[in-house]
């Protein structure tokens, strides 16, 4: 399978032919028709929702609103499931600010891993210390992966919340969450995933795994920054308080009183991410016709590819040989990531090096952090070459030393 040929449709790969951008895992590019659809938000329309009475203004409402539908669609859920953030970490936040701070108490334990990023884990270690319950990590296999087994043994009857991530974004693992979300259920815990390394890549549908919060991020599915989603199951949703307050998500206000709208107005408050909302629509679309299924197999052919070439450089620990995604962690022996980095960009290699925002893994893995090399679908083979020469490169560079 090949899926280069969707490189033409990014404007950064058309004006850096040798370009290696291998950092989608941090931010993915934009592809022209996710560019057009919010130029012509801003060219055409460029008014608030929600507000205004004359016709552009319902014409901007109904285009944000589509964007709410086309999103819940491609996900399996409902319009008032789907909440507009402005990232995943602003989504996770929410959960646990709105959810744990009110639901959860002393006594009770929330499940988390050292796979997180800081996300994912942070928000919970603050509602576990503000309200005395207990974090709990998941033990990680010898590989660094979340394993059922290992789940069970953290799991118990005062299990209320397990907080964890889909796809770990230093290890490209994928969590066994259908049968963690099951068990975790059967004790009456809810789960909130971070999805924000997943659906960027996989087809994800909320009812089938039964999630009952799901975050991701706009920029790293070929979206606009500053826009990401919360999934959160209805009926979740609506006893949750929001967390922040004012313009649109009131109801009525008095001086005595206030109540808020419905599910998902009450978590919107000001003016909400139109043009990201309306960009992130049409990425969905954009990658809904490349097809998920093909982004997933190709990204980790590429990796497979990348993690072989890798192995046959002796200098080069790399720390998820069998990852099934697209992303490939690694050093090369005695050299600080952020040096071998700058090196690969002298060759146009683009890479992300360090603790990835998640401190946890890194320790785990006994190392300061890795450099982490991430695919998608409009990187080819030559981007893997071009990259392992850069990793020789660098070897012979520092070997000098
Ligand atoms: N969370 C993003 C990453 O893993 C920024 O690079």
């Amino acid at each position: 399978m090949d899926l280069s040929v969707y490189k033409k449709d990014f404007p950064v790969l058309r004006d850096n032919p040798n370009l290696a951008y291998l950092d989608s895992a941090a931010m993915a590019l934009k592809p022209d028709c996710v560019i057009k659809a919010v130029d012509d938000y801003y060219n055409k329309l460029g008014v608030n929702v929600h507000r205004g009475v004359y016709g552009l203004s319902y014409q901007a409402t109904d285009k944000y609103e589509a964007a709410r539908t086309n999103i819940a669609n491609c996900l399996g859920a409902e319009f008032e499931e789907i909440v507009f953030t402005r990232g995943a970490s602003a989504s996770l936040n929410l959960v646990a600010q709105s959810y744990g701070m009110n639901f959860i108490k002393e006594g009770d334990e929330v499940i988390t891993s050292e796979l997180e990023h800081h996300s994912s884990h942070m928000p919970w270690f603050n509602v576990c210390e503000k309200t005395g319950a207990t974090l709990k990590y998941i033990p990680l296999d010898k590989e660094g992966r979340i394993t059922v087994e290992n789940f069970k043994k953290v799991l118990t009857k005062n299990t209320k919340v397990v907080a964890i991530t889909y796809v770990s974004n230093v290890l490209g693992y994928v969590t066994p969450i259908k049968e963690i979300i099951k068990l975790a259920h059967e004790v009456g815990a809810i789960v909130s995933l971070d999805g924000a390394q997943a659906v960027p890549h996989m087809k994800v549908n909320v009812k089938d795994l039964d999630c009952d919060f799901l975050s991701f991020s706009g920029h790293k599915m070929c979206g606009p920054t500053g826009i990401g989603v919360l999934y959160g199951k209805k009926k979740l949703l609506e006893k949750m308080p929001p967390i922040e307050f004012g313009g649109d998500m009131a109801d009525t206000v008095t001086k005595d009183s206030q109540t808020y709208k419905a599910t998902p107005y009450k978590f919107e408050t000001g003016t909400p991410i139109i043009a990201g909302a309306i960009g992130l629509s049409e990425a969905f679309n954009y990658l809904n016709k490349i097809g998920f299924d093909n982004i997933s197999k190709y990204e980790n052919e590429l990796a497979k590819y990348a993690i072989s070439k890798l192995k046959e450089i002796p200098e080069v620990i790399v720390y998820n040989e069998t990852c099934e995604t697209g992303t490939v962690s690694f050093n090369l022996k005695g050299i600080h990531p952020h040096d071998a980095a700058s090196v690969f960009d002298n060759h146009g290699v683009c890479i992300r090096a360090g603790h990835h925002c998640a401190q946890l893994i890194t320790s785990w893995l006994d190392t300061i952090g890795t450099v982490r090399a991430s695919f998608y679908f409009y990187n080819t083979l030559e981007d893997v070459d071009r990259f392992i020469e850069a990793v020789k490169d660098a070897k012979d560079f520092f070997g000098q030393f």
